[in-house]
């Protein structure tokens, strides 16, 4: 049968697990026929969504809105709201808004395709993620990717940590985690397909392989990726302080290729507001940690996650918190103010802060953190990194991004040639997010024997 060639685009919100899942669908429709168009053109756009915070919803409800004004004149685009919120608001959303005509929750990504072709054809699509473990996946590698040079693989599914502020656990389902062999089988492609560098990705990374019957763990997983011929680096996000082991800083030790960067959310610098949010750890466990992957890898770059404005945080709670990030001296902190998710603990308990002290809160965080990273980039000033030249600057014109082994976003001087090399940087400024610096020489690979068996 011929089948009309539909054109679609993809609106991704959320983490990167969402960009992965974003990057599958559209390899998936691509190969099946579809077209990927400007959105305000498509006949279809999916939107892949986020629940964190009821900011990250808020913008996708006005998203659904301004598609719905085009919707009612044109008759298109026909809207798919899938992933996290898609799970949480579930048939609502088709109640609401006409031009929503498919909703999908994260488990359900694999018929996401099929689905879009029954609402070409004027049937309207509900699939919601009942059985917290099954998980209907798309079985194409992200080979139509944002970026050709690198790549998000998803390691495992789901979350069972069930942090008491935190929407990802009834969003996402259990923890499972993906087979080695099927990982290290979509890594191939990927790197055949020309990607350098890979984030393996998942909601607690230390826990790959618990649920597996053969002991394999994240360690071992983390050495076989990094053997995969072609592919120069291998990242990845998120640790957990609870679950984070030796076996994986020595993995990091060994393998060049492993790259010394950790995300290692604290989330409050007070232990009272920790057990309370049910980490699992205290400031000082978590301080034995990052204690130790300093030791162990002098370079190494330590980000964080952090939450201001927990119920019941209190002044001095808060003023554990500034002490806690002039102790750890992190590179980079991803600073939120507690917004509340209908479902989770956190929600009902009492003492909720109000949003004027959230947001000074914040702000205090935040001038705070931004002068330790500016501190912490300036030393770099005069050094030399090895940076991966992926994409254009956000902004200015000749100029080119990439990253250094240790996650730090570089800007420098270069033109579309250069895209997807790797060269040796010398760092010549540097802000509280990014390092401004000059290539020295470019790393040949040519040279390089890679023998396949
Ligand atoms: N699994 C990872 C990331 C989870 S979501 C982890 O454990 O850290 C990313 C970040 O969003 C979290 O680290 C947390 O800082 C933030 N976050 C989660 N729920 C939130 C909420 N209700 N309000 C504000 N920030 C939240
Ligand atoms: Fe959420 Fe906690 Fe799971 Fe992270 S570990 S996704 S914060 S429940
Ligand atoms: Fe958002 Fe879901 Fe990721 S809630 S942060 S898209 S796991």
């Amino acid at each position: 049968m011929m089948s009309m060639a539909f054109s679609f685009a993809i609106d991704i919100y959320g983490c990167q697990m969402n960009q992965y899942d974003g990057d599958r669908l559209r390899t998936s429709l691509i190969r099946r026929g579809w077209i990927e168009t400007d959105r305000n053109e498509a006949d279809a756009v999916v939107i892949v969504t986020c629940s964190i915070r009821e900011k990250a919803e808020q913008k996708v409800l006005s998203e659904i809105g301004r598609y719905g004004k085009l919707y009612k004149t044109k008759g298109k685009p026909l809207l798919a709201v899938i992933g996290c919120m898609a799970q949480n608001m579930g048939a609502d959303l088709l109640r609401r808004f006409p031009q929503v005509k498919v909703v999908a929750g994260p488990r359900h990504i694999g018929w996401v395709p099929d689905a879009l072709e029954n609402a070409m054809r004027h049937k309207t699509v509900l699939y919601l993620d009942e059985d917290p473990r099954e998980m209907i996946d798309l079985h194409d590698a992200p080979m139509i990717r944002s970026n050709p040079y690198k790549a998000f693989v998803t390691i495992a599914h789901g979350c069972d940590n069930f942090c008491t502020y935190c929407i990802v656990p009834y969003v996402r389902g259990r923890f499972v985690s993906r087979r080695p062999g099927e990982i290290l089988k979509e890594v191939s492609e990927l790197v055949d397909d020309g990607v350098l560098e890979v984030t393996l990705l998942g909601q607690n990374v230390d826990s790959y392989g618990k649920d597996l019957k053969e002991s394999y763990r994240f360690s071992n997983l983390l050495q076989d990726v990094a053997k995969v011929p072609g592919l120069l680096r291998v990242r990845f996000t998120t640790s957990h302080p609870r679950d984070f082991t030796e076996d994986v800083i020595e993995a990091m030790a060994e393998e060049s290729k492993i790259c010394p960067a950790v995300n290692l959310p604290i989330q409050s610098g007070s232990d009272r507001i920790l057990k309370k949010m049910n980490r699992g750890y205290t400031v000082e466990d978590y301080g034995r940690i990052i204690k130790r992957l300093r030791e162990a890898l002098p370079e190494v770059s330590i980000t964080s996650d952090l939450i201001v404005g927990f119920p019941g945080e209190t002044e001095e709670d808060f003023q554990c918190t500034l002490e806690m990030l002039k102790t750890m001296e992190f590179d980079l902190v991803h600073t939120a103010s507690y917004s509340p998710r209908e479902g989770t603990p956190a929600a009902n308990m009492s003492n909720q802060i109000p949003e004027e002290e959230k947001k000074r809160r914040l702000s205090i965080v935040n001038e705070l953190q931004d002068a330790i990273s500016f501190k912490k980039n300036k030393i770099l000033e005069g050094k030399f990194f090895e940076v991966l030249l992926d994409d254009f600057a956000p902004k200015g014109k000749g100029m080119l991004q990439g990253r250094t082994p240790t996650d730090k976003v570089v800007l420098v001087p270069g033109d579309e040639s250069m895209l997807g090399k790797l060269c040796e940087v010398r760092i010549t400024g540097a802000s509280n997010w990014y390092l401004y610096g000059e290539i020295v020489s470019f790393r040949d690979f040519s040279d390089v024997l890679e023998v396949r068996i």
